[in-house]
């Protein structure tokens, strides 16, 4: 039995385990893949402050994000084909997610639909929702977020046009894959993951199938999606939506103090300084390093949540010691799912905890509300000298 210590343990089994059109999807960025990298590499430049002799008992890592309570501030990223990872994959990842007292966010192009999961688990949870063109399936799916009882629409807005990742182009991504002779001789390695597929009937994009106009196989299905994500969707059909909503709402993708002035302008809950993990806009800054600026502009108007990067609970103290009152992990959880299904989301959730508590402790500080910069040295030109 492999002892897992640590996410990179879960990314090996992941890669074990899951076809390699799959692992792949998740473990890349946009052409060079250089925002991907220093999402990651900028998170080491930051250290942490030892201190002694402080009482240690009685620590929490429980907090609120959005008013919502949280057992610790990490909330599972809304990630696409998460049930191709595993099957029933989304289904799998909510139950964990609820089990430890975390929010978890189903991706509008999930593969177990909101009403699989609202079926599967009894607690609400937060929905992320891409524009699409289509006004009726817009409105729709709005609606059918509500009626499943969901508690927050998080709404990506860096995802009109898709960044090129070359690896799903050359692995000729689909859901489900078509079986070429290279997809063929890579399941015949990953019979675990396919035995587990034959056994649901969740292989396609749950909330998309059924539910668009003319969308019944994955081949109209396809080019539905390619020609759906909304290019148009700017402030004033951002407030249409918030209208639509009506309940709290999450701004993910806000990489630049201008657009989180303009985020806080629409009245939303939270935003989420976000590149996407690196995998739309190569060349933009890493998260932690964009997030000072954004909270220096907006930080006492607004919650400020951050993304992309974190791969341990150090990662997540160093974000909220920065000023974020919230994280997202995407690939963490996702590893945790393709190594072990439910029990690893749980996995990656435990890992996280007991590394975010101990370096909390190790820092002198008991309660992460209590966690501020003070516990972190930051480089001097952490921000970078930009022209
Ligand atoms: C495989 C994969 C699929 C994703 N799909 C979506 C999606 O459907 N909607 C969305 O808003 N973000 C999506 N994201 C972005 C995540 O929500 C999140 O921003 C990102 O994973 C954070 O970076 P991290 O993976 O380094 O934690 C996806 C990310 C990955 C890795």
């Amino acid at each position: 039995m492999t002892v897992i210590t640590n996410i990179n343990d879960l990314k090996r089994l992941h890669k074990r385990r899951t076809p390699k059109m799959f692992y792949d999807y998740c473990e890349s960025g946009s052409w060079t893949e250089q925002t991907f990298r220093e999402n990651v590499s900028d998170f080491d430049q930051i250290r942490l402050r030892q201190r002694v002799a402080v009482d240690m008992e009685g620590r929490s890592t429980a907090t609120k994000m959005i008013g919502q309570d949280v057992a610790m501030p990490v909330a599972l990223a809304p990630v696409g084909l998460t049930g191709m990872q595993r099957a029933d994959g989304e289904i799998k990842a909510a139950k964990a997610a609820e089990k430890f007292g975390v929010p978890f966010t189903l991706s509008t192009m999930s593969i177990c639909s909101i009403e699989d999961v609202a079926e599967h688990t009894s607690k609400p949870f937060w929905f992320q929702l891409y524009v699409m063109r289509d006004q009726d399936f817009l409105k729709n799916i709005i609606q059918r977020a509500k009626d499943a009882g969901v508690s927050a629409l998080v709404l990506t807005l860096d995802l009109q046009i898709l960044g090129q990742r070359h690896k799903d182009l050359k692995n000729g991504l689909s859901a489900p894959p078509k079986l070429t002779p290279p997809v063929i001789a890579d399941l015949a390695t990953k019979w675990g993951w396919g035995l587990e597929m034959l056994q649901t009937k969740r292989r396609s994009f749950g909330n998309i199938v059924g539910h668009a106009k003319n969308v019944d196989d994955p081949s109209s299905l396809f080019k539905w999606t390619a020609e759906q994500f909304d290019p148009r969707l700017d402030w004033g059909k951002i407030e249409a939506i918030k209208e639509m909503w009506g309940g709290p709402l999450i701004l993910k993708g806000v990489m630049e103090p201008e657009d989180a002035i303009m985020a806080a302008k629409v009245g939303c809950d939270a935003i989420v300084v976000s590149n996407h993990g690196g995998r739309q806009l190569d060349g933009a800054l890493s998260s932690i390093r964009a997030l000072p600026p954004i909270l220096d502009a907006v930080g006492d108007q607004v919650e400020v949540h951050i993304d992309s990067g974190i791969r341990s609970g150090q990662d997540v103290l160093k974000a909220m010691a920065m000023g974020a009152k919230g994280t997202y992990i995407g690939r963490a959880f996702v590893h945790g799912l393709g190594a072990m299904g439910e029990a690893g989301v749980t996995k990656a959730l435990e890992v996280i905890h007991k590394e975010m508590d101990i370096s909390m402790a190790l820092c002198g500080r008991k309660h992460i509300e209590d966690v501020d910069r003070d516990i972190l040295r930051v480089p001097e030109d952490f921000a970078g000298r930009w022209a």
